[in-house]
């Protein structure tokens, strides 16, 4: 997969792995890494898929419709992934934690629907739930931080709110936050996010 990795201060065990919104690049996230820890390791990976030349993690049938079959075949391709690239660039598989937005955070999500221990944590941003029906790994030691706005019609709140539940019924430390706005990342939910880091991973 296309990708970039920055490797991080050798006492620092995160990886964070970077999964941008449609139309984005693997460049797109970096910013938010560095401002919620800039001593972490990076993988940021850019989406296979291209939707009218907009990159994508996975294929969808029309806006919030996801193909399901595409997106359980590119979770399983992006898990692949990152276990090569830990071999690879000598990173902890088992500290990853994955910052995600939009189309990226409904990767993200899938993989913690998936694939036991795929993920440390996550950050995600705007995230709808990836897949219903089914039933989720146990996430017991994963945290997990939604944020989400009150106004967003791409990712409508009962969707954070779903996904939210169905993590933490699978027993993951799950917390959500709350703008007023709609489905552009501001610069709240990115502080939210280094307090979040910083009270339960790096703490
Ligand atoms: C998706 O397709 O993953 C969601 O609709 C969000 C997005 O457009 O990126």
């Amino acid at each position: 997969m296309k990708h970039l990795y920055n490797e991080g201060r050798t006492n620092n065990n995160t990886t964070f792995l970077l999964l941008h919104g449609t139309g984005g690049t693997e460049q797109d996230l970096l910013p938010i890494a560095e401002f919620i820890d800039p001593t972490a390791n990076v993988l940021s990976v850019r989406g296979s898929i291209l939707e009218n030349g907009m990159p994508r993690f996975f294929k969808r049938l029309a806006e919030g419709v996801f193909d399901e079959a595409d997106l359980i075949a590119r979770t399983e391709q992006l898990n692949d992934f990152i276990a090569k690239a830990a071999n690879d660039y000598g990173f902890n598989r088992q500290k990853v934690i994955a910052i995600g937005y939009s189309n990226g955070a409904n990767i993200a999500g899938s993989l913690l629907f998936h694939h036991e221990n795929s993920l440390r944590g996550a950050i995600l941003h705007h995230p709808m739930v990836p897949r219903r029906g089914i039933e989720l790994p146990n996430l017991a030691g994963a945290n997990v931080l939604i944020t989400a706005g009150k106004q967003d019609p791409m990712c409508p709140p009962e969707e954070a709110e779903d996904l939210h539940d169905m993590l933490e019924n699978a027993d993951a430390q799950v917390e959500t936050f709350w703008t007023e706005g709609g489905h552009q990342l501001v610069q709240e939910e990115v502080n939210r996010a280094k307090q979040w880091y910083e009270q339960h991973i790096t703490k």
